[in-house]
């Protein structure tokens, strides 16, 4: 009899436990939940806060930065260019022969490098010689005597995906740093500058001829592959945007274009922020734990940097609540320590008994013996984190369609937008880089399906979302060969 009690006491206790981290996970859903018509409270921010980011300096925390790119590469760049890509993990070197015609890439030559984590935080002058460094290194395995050597000055286009305010098409100064960079010394410095210094330091004859945020370089790829190509968007370490601007929309520089063309816009959508947005508790403390708080808002919601730091924190809260992950694991008061791949592989698994979640849990943050069906609750945070980034990934997309008139509601900027008889609206093509959606398949289709949602099939129909692999390194090289030939056609 008291064995019977006994037992049925542990049954209540583990019932009890049970409901209390359900209810974790049940609040944690509600509150990260994108319904549709949120998504398009959150599309008309978008539109609301772009237009106040160019009507002045300071209007908006979108600071819809002008990138002085009026020419966007239509094929008749031809010879051998270089570019530069900083802004991530790694940092890569490229070399790239372009033969006169759209698409036509004749060859490309990539040097891919991690970036020594001390050089993240250390000051200007050693990372900037360290990258000078493996330029030169990049250069000297060309050969003496090619035909490379013989030729002049060597172009550089320069992606530096930080915020930046242009002071023209090739120079520009930090406005601040994002995910996880902090050197200090770099305050108020012409980037260019830095970089063309430690060249000069080593004797190499490259010149920066483009300074482009990686966002712009993924155009310039994707308006070469595509001319319908209009924006685009990275989803990756960090998430941003940029768009083709007509010159008359930008109220802040008037009298400062020359062109009656347009300009590419960074919009730093990174930094947006709205109400509007289902922001939870974890994401409340993930800012203020963080450098950088109350900026980058949106950034925290959907990029690869901060996702798997949002499960870390909802499955501290679960193991909190009871003891379903067994003793207390250090590991999960680590910040940072569950990156997003992890979540993307423990979302993916297929396996009946959840495999790779298991070992995840075990050997990343020394969690043992979890049953089944606290794996499947692991899983269900994944998906609940990577639905509500996706999906506000998607709302970003469309704000910046509704600016532009490409959102099928008869266009409230841009005229003819609808082309033809038939009033259909015209083909317009987003192009995305970053590993959450080239990698993340579950990511990518939550992205897809909100677009449809909230467009509807009719509209959506028409707007094509291309992968834009290597876009923020090749673009810069194609920008480098537009900016340096003079006659390109401007923007229509
Ligand atoms: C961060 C940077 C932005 C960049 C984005 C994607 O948001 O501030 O400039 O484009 O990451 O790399």
């Amino acid at each position: 009899c008291v064995v019977a009690g006994m037992m049925v006491g542990k049954r209540v206790r583990n019932r009890r436990r049970w409901r209390r981290v359900v209810k974790v996970l049940e609040e944690f859903e509600e509150g990260s939940a994108t319904p549709v018509e949120k998504l398009r409270q959150v599309v008309d921010a978008m539109a609301v806060e772009m237009h106040a980011g160019l009507a002045s300096e300071g209007g908006s925390k979108l600071k819809m930065l002008l990138t002085f790119v009026q020419n966007l590469p239509n094929g008749s760049e031809k010879g051998i260019y270089y570019g530069l890509d900083l802004g991530g993990t790694n940092f890569r070197v490229l070399r790239v022969q372009l033969g006169g015609r759209r698409s036509a890439i004749l060859g490309h030559d990539v040097q891919r490098q991690p970036i020594p984590e001390h050089l993240m935080t250390s000051t200007s002058e050693e990372l900037f010689d360290f990258i000078a460094a493996s330029l030169q290194d990049f250069v000297e395995k060309e050969g003496n005597g090619s035909e490379i050597l013989q030729s002049k000055i060597r172009d550089l286009g320069f992606t530096f995906s930080f915020p930046v305010k242009q002071t023209s098409v090739a120079s520009g100064i930090l406005i601040k740093w994002t995910k996880g960079f902090s050197i200090p010394d770099m305050a108020g410095k012409d980037v260019s500058g830095c970089l063309n210094q430690a060249m000069a330091r080593r004797g190499l004859d490259m010149r920066v001829t483009v300074l482009i945020n990686d966002t712009v370089g993924t155009l310039a790829l994707g308006h070469y592959h595509d001319e319908d190509t209009v924006a685009a968007v990275i989803i990756g370490t960090g998430t941003n945007a940029c768009y083709l601007e007509r010159s008359d929309a930008i109220i802040k520089c008037q009298g400062l274009l020359t062109t009656s063309g347009g300009m590419v816009v960074n919009m730093e959508w990174g930094n947006f922020w709205s109400s509007h947005l289902p922001r939870t508790s974890y994401d409340i403390e993930l800012d203020s734990e963080s450098p950088n708080p109350n900026d980058q808002g949106f950034e925290k919601m959907i990029s690869g940097m901060y996702l798997g730091d949002i499960v870390r924190r909802v499955i501290l809260k679960m193991s909190q609540e009871s003891d379903v992950f067994g003793l207390a694991s250090p590991k999960l008061s680590t910040p940072f320590i569950l990156r997003t791949p992890l979540i993307a592989a423990m979302h993916e698994d297929d396996s009946p008994d959840l495999r790779e979640v298991a070992r995840i849990l075990r050997e990343i943050l020394e969690i043992g013996n979890v049953p089944l069906k606290v794996r499947k609750l692991v899983v269900k945070v994944c998906d609940v984190v990577t639905r509500r980034a996706a999906r506000l990934a998607a709302a970003g997309i469309v704000g910046i369609l509704k600016k532009i008139g490409r959102d099928g509601s008869g266009g409230i900027a841009s005229g003819k937008i609808w082309g033809g008889s038939q009033g259909k609206m015209k083909r317009t093509v987003v192009v995305v880089e970053g590993a959450l959606y080239t990698s993340y398949t579950v990511f990518r289709e939550y992205l897809n399906d909100a677009i449809t949602d909230i467009l509807g099939e009719d509209i959506s129909s028409q707007v094509v979302l291309k992968v834009m692999e290597d876009g923020s390194g090749i673009g810069a090289a194609l920008l480098a060969a537009s900016y340096s030939a003079s006659s390109q056609d401007t923007l229509q």
